[in-house]
């Protein structure tokens, strides 16, 4: 998990996004973890998943930046560690790297692959799933006209990196992976909690673009705004996720030349 105004606390994550690791386990099966593989679990989170990876037999690193979900993936057992996914610094060491809804934070999409690439072995694969075009869309347009009506400029503040599946297989080929899948599948996903609970969860970037006393009268306008849409007549509420997986491979000897990009 990357981007700084983002707060990320294990807890609050566990009480309104545990589904976000649960939808993941399709990405696992692409990656295919195998015994005795080295994989890197670039933005690990709370190590949900790298304990699966870790199950299959592979040896697991996790990097994340936040602190609180460092400490609870190591407290699953996990060798995770503080670190900027845009700024890796492992040298041709992994077999794989895993990704799972962290590389929407990394606005620096090419800083991350270049770090990828480096990570990598000769042939090492890199797959994962973040948010695509068009993700969370209503949830962008709610938050832009919180923010506009409060004269603040949304645009200096919507962070995430929600790429098409053809800007993003460029990208990869870029910076030279053989690419087997990139792919938009829109996913609406039903919330644990509520509306308020997931944008006090993910929102922080841009609430925190406003006063401490504004934020709550902001964030519940923002609910108000995306309950026609989002909300159903039983006060249910669904996000309209769209992810974008892919899965690469490093061209051999690619790890080892300078990245593109
Ligand atoms: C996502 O997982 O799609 C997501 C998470 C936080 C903010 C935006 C999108």
């Amino acid at each position: 998990m990357n981007e700084a105004k983002q707060h990320w606390d294990a807890d609050v994550y566990r009480r309104h996004a545990d589904f976000v690791p649960a939808l993941g386990r399709p990405v696992l099966d692409l990656l295919a973890p195998k015994t005795g593989e080295r994989i890197l679990d670039l933005g690990c989170g709370d190590g949900t998943l790298s304990v699966e990876i870790a199950a299959a037999g592979a040896a697991v690193v996790g990097i994340d930046n936040s602190h609180s979900m460092v400490a609870r993936a190591q407290s699953r057992g996990i060798d995770a560690h503080v670190a900027d996914g845009q700024a890796l610094g492992f040298e041709h060491e992994f077999d794989a790297v895993f990704s799972n809804a962290a590389l929407h934070w990394m606005r620096d999409a090419d800083a991350v692959l270049a770090g990828v690439v480096r990570a990598l072995k000769p042939d090492g694969r890199f797959v994962g799933e973040f948010g695509g075009h068009g993700n969370v869309a209503a949830v962008k347009v709610a938050l832009s006209a919180v923010l506009e009506r409060r004269g603040t400029d949304p645009r200096a503040h919507l962070v995430w990196y929600f790429p098409t599946a053809e800007a993003y297989r460029e990208r990869l080929e870029a910076h030279g992976f053989a690419v087997s899948t990139t792919e938009l599948i829109p996913r609406p996903t039903p919330l644990p909690t509520d509306m308020a609970g997931w944008l006090d969860t993910f929102a922080g970037p841009m609430l925190s673009a406003l006063p401490e006393s504004e934020r709550t009268a902001a964030r519940d306008e923002a609910v108000a705004l995306l309950a026609p849409a989002l909300c159903d007549d039983r006060g249910r509420w669904t996000a309209d996720y769209v992810r974008l997986r892919f899965a690469a491979r490093l061209a051999q000897d690619e790890g080892q030349s300078a990245p593109a990009g």
